[in-house]
């Protein structure tokens, strides 16, 4: 049986006004003493708010929606874990949904979300090769008072007006940093796998790989680019393809696909990094242990959910003030997988 207000009335001694005032933080004219032992009888009785009847007085649940496209890569995990633990600070809850990559689940989800009563919604959206969930997402809530706020991935080119408020990292540097390492090291032949080219994230880097290629005076060849879809399959598959073309290094635009560039190599007997030179992006807690650690970009992905949180709570706590965009820098992490080619020829 549910505790009740009256419960701790009957408790206490007190009238069942004065356990509702303190219970509601209203205890302005109430002793501090009473206040103790109202909060005492509530611990001992495992007393917890009626939601539901809260939820009515308040409009709000004290709950947040996060949708990720894929639980098992290990970046969005982080994303939702210091989501999570943010949320847990300023008292919220966390509804989780993955959507395995499928836009249509996105919009089932923010329909679940909205239906599940949630003041606001965190998204990452789907993408699969030129299809995005976003503009069907955005359609619904424009029909709902909740706001969003996107994490990780644009919807629209350029997202950082008020009305979609998000937390980036700075994709187009990150591949700048992660081409310009390779070309600083001496190579010239150099592959890149990206990500499906429906997230801006993707295009970004790609647009980054190509200034660093244009900075250091070579040309870009599209012969050189794969459009991956940031599974690890892609780039086991992809990299066969642009090792047949005699690269040198490849960049590939998150680790998921790096690792399975690595896997190539060996399938191949080609020795990272002495005959291939390999950078990721992301910088997941593996790739610091994999057999040839991996040099990537790194994002922070744990700080970026905590910083969608609070960015929500600021919009529901100021709804009217201008809420901005917050972009995290990358960071390039050089590790064992990438040297100069003219090493290779040495250890041939
Ligand atoms: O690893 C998944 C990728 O998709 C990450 O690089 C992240 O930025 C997301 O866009």
């Amino acid at each position: 049986m549910r505790t009740t207000i009256r419960d701790i009335a009957l408790r206490t001694g007190l009238s069942v006004s004065t356990v509702s005032l303190v219970l509601n933080h209203k205890e302005h004219r109430i002793s501090e003493e009473t206040c103790k032992r109202v909060f005492q009888a509530a611990k001992e009785l495992n007393y917890r708010p009626n939601q539901a009847a809260v939820s009515l007085i308040t409009k709000r649940t004290n709950t947040l929606g996060l949708i990720i496209p894929d639980i098992t890569n290990v970046f969005f995990a982080e994303i939702a874990k210091g989501a999570q633990v943010r949320s847990q600070e300023l008292g919220y809850s966390l509804i989780l949904c993955n959507t395995n990559d499928d836009p249509e689940k996105d919009v089932d989800y923010v329909n679940v979300l909205l239906d599940r009563g949630v003041d606001g919604i965190l998204l990452v959206t789907s993408v699969t090769s030129g299809k995005t969930s976003g503009e069907k997402c955005l359609e619904i809530l424009k029909y709902t008072d909740k706001p969003v706020v996107l994490v990780d991935r644009e919807i629209f080119p350029g997202t950082s007006n008020s009305e979609l408020p998000g937390v980036f990292s700075d994709n187009e540097l990150g591949g700048y940093m992660a081409t310009k390492h390779l070309l600083s090291l001496g190579h010239t032949k150099l592959g890149c796998i990206t990500g499906p080219m429906g997230a801006q994230s993707s295009k970004h880097r790609l647009f980054g790989h190509i200034r660093a290629l244009q900075e250091a005076g070579l040309s870009f060849d599209p012969a050189l680019v794969k459009e991956g879809n940031y599974h690890t399959e892609s780039g086991f598959r992809l990299s066969g393809e642009l090792l047949d073309i005699g690269v040198t290094g490849i960049f590939a635009c998150n680790d998921m696909m790096a690792y399975g560039v690595c896997r190539k190599a060996a399938e191949r007997g080609i020795l990272i990094p002495t005959q291939l030179s390999v950078v990721g992006f992301d910088d997941l807690p593996f790739s610091e242990f994999v057999e040839t650690p991996l040099t990537s970009i790194k994002q922070p992905a744990y700080e970026m959910g905590e910083a969608a949180v609070e960015k929500m709570i600021g919009i529901l706590a100021n709804p009217d003030l201008p809420c901005e965009s917050t972009t995290f820098q990358p960071e390039l992490v050089i590790r064992k997988s990438t040297v100069a080619p003219y090493m290779q020829k040495a250890t041939n």
